[in-house]
């Protein structure tokens, strides 16, 4: 059956990526390079071809495809958050700003976190007063949200006050990030732009202060940061700063969340898989993976051609947007054998695009996976078996996950 409208695929109208599936399964199968006239993009969804060309600098860059996008906005305190942000750059400032942040999130630094995990899950469960002879659970609110949420702030070193302005600041703002957001979405990431600008400018303003009285800072990333700004500011630039402080704290929960939902929707979908993972808890390594495969948090990335890209018979003119759609490749048949089956025992879910790949990869992977690990053998070990009660998908496109997902939860045996 087709899946695709004559005018092309195009994933930012409505309802489209409610169920992306069927149209990816035809772009991979059709039309590998797919030119989408109303759009203006090309769109790849085979896996070789995302995982080849993804790590090709020389080929597919960030270019302007992103920031692009956010030119519109230039004067505004949102572009001062957008502009200068990591997942628009090229060498050398890429190179630059990433080598600032890797060596932080250490295997040994992450791997310390465990212990603290733990306890927010715990206590966030806790809080939740969850019944032992069944209920519901709803958990983006309980669990998706504030578990990666508090983890990221004390990583960063924020001290969440009130968390609860974060989360509608971050829904004002990601619109934005996919490449036709409507005058109302604008307005609103203006809006939640000037939030988070005033939030971190005071707390980075703040931190200068006490470090120019030789006062302690407290610990965290982003007090590691405005020292090195402090001390070069060729190396780390004040809107550098920023901006990095911002795209940290979104990226490092937005995606988890999904992540999290997305697992719970798959295993609800998939009760054999939750019996299989009550049965054999070592599963638990291969959840985080397996379900960024099924279910891409990061449903696409863009990009430019730097030159003129010949692939399938069809040359890709430089300058052009390419869209790089990870949730397609992490389908792939050619990779994944039985792809639109959710088999946590499959041997190479770790080799899904979902986190990225090449010199882009996600700094926080490791970090994202051991949340999911602790989040599922913590909400295993205290409920039955999950079934859906009512779920939503969020609005965006390019962050993918449920905004409301609901589990009903038998009594545990
Ligand atoms: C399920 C969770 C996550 C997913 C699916 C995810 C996905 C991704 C993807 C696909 C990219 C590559 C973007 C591109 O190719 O342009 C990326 C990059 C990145 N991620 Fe994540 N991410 C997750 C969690 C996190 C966390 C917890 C952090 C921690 C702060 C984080 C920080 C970053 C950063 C800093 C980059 C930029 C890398 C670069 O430009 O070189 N991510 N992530």
């Amino acid at each position: 059956m087709r899946s695709l409208p004559p005018e092309g695929f195009n994933p930012f109208a409505p309802g489209v990526m409610d169920d992306p599936y069927p149209a990816y399964r035809e772009l991979r199968e059709s039309c590998p390079v797919h030119f989408s006239p109303q759009t203006g993009l090309f769109f790849l969804s085979r896996y070789e071809d995302i995982a080849v060309l993804g790590r090709d600098r020389n080929r597919l860059v960030r270019g302007s495809s992103l920031t692009g996008q956010f030119e519109e906005f230039r004067g505004t305190a949102l572009h001062r958050i957008l502009g200068p942000n990591l997942f628009g750059l090229d060498d050398p400032d890429h190179g630059r700003l990433k080598r600032l942040i890797v060596r932080t999130f250490t295997r040994g630094r992450v791997a310390e976190l465990v212990p603290r995990i733990e306890e927010v899950c715990a206590g966030l469960l806790d809080e939740a007063a969850l019944d032992p002879s069944g209920g519901v659970l709803d958990l983006v609110p309980v669990l998706g949200h504030p578990l990666p949420f508090l983890v990221i702030c004390e990583f960063l070193g924020i001290e969440p006050r009130d968390r609860s302005p974060f989360l509608g600041w971050t829904h004002q703002v990601l619109p934005i990030a996919d490449p036709f957001p409507t005058d109302e979405e604008k307005r609103l990431a203006v809006e939640g732009g000037a939030a988070f600008e005033g939030f971190f400018a005071a707390l980075i303003a703040e931190r200068r202060g006490l470090l120019r009285r030789c006062l302690p800072l407290p610990p965290g990333l982003i007090s590691d940061l405005v020292k090195i700004a402090e001390e070069d500011g060729e190396r780390l630039t004040e809107d550098e700063l920023l901006s990095l402080a911002f795209t940290l704290l979104v990226a490092g929960f937005e995606n988890v969340t999904n992540l999290i939902g997305n697992a719970m929707r798959a295993l609800c979908e998939n009760p054999d898989q939750q019996q299989a993972l009550r049965a054999e808890p070592e599963l638990l390594d291969n959840l985080a993976d397996e379900a960024l495969r099924y279910y891409s948090t990061t449903q696409y990335n863009l990009r430019e051609a730097a030159e003129d890209i010949e692939l399938h018979g069809v040359r890709i003119p430089a300058g052009s947007r390419v869209v790089l759609l990870r949730g397609a490749a992490n389908r792939d048949p050619r990779q994944f054998p039985d792809p639109d089956r959710f088999d946590l025992r499959r041997r190479n879910s770790a080799t899904n695009v979902g986190f990225g790949e090449g010199a882009t990869h996600c700094t926080g992977a490791a970090l994202a996976r051991l949340e999911v690990r602790i989040a599922f053998r913590e909400l295993l070990r205290r409920c039955g078996t999950f079934e859906i009660d009512r779920f939503r998908t969020g609005p965006t496109k390019l962050f993918w996950g449920p905004r409301v997902l609901s589990a009903a939860y038998g009594p545990h045996s």
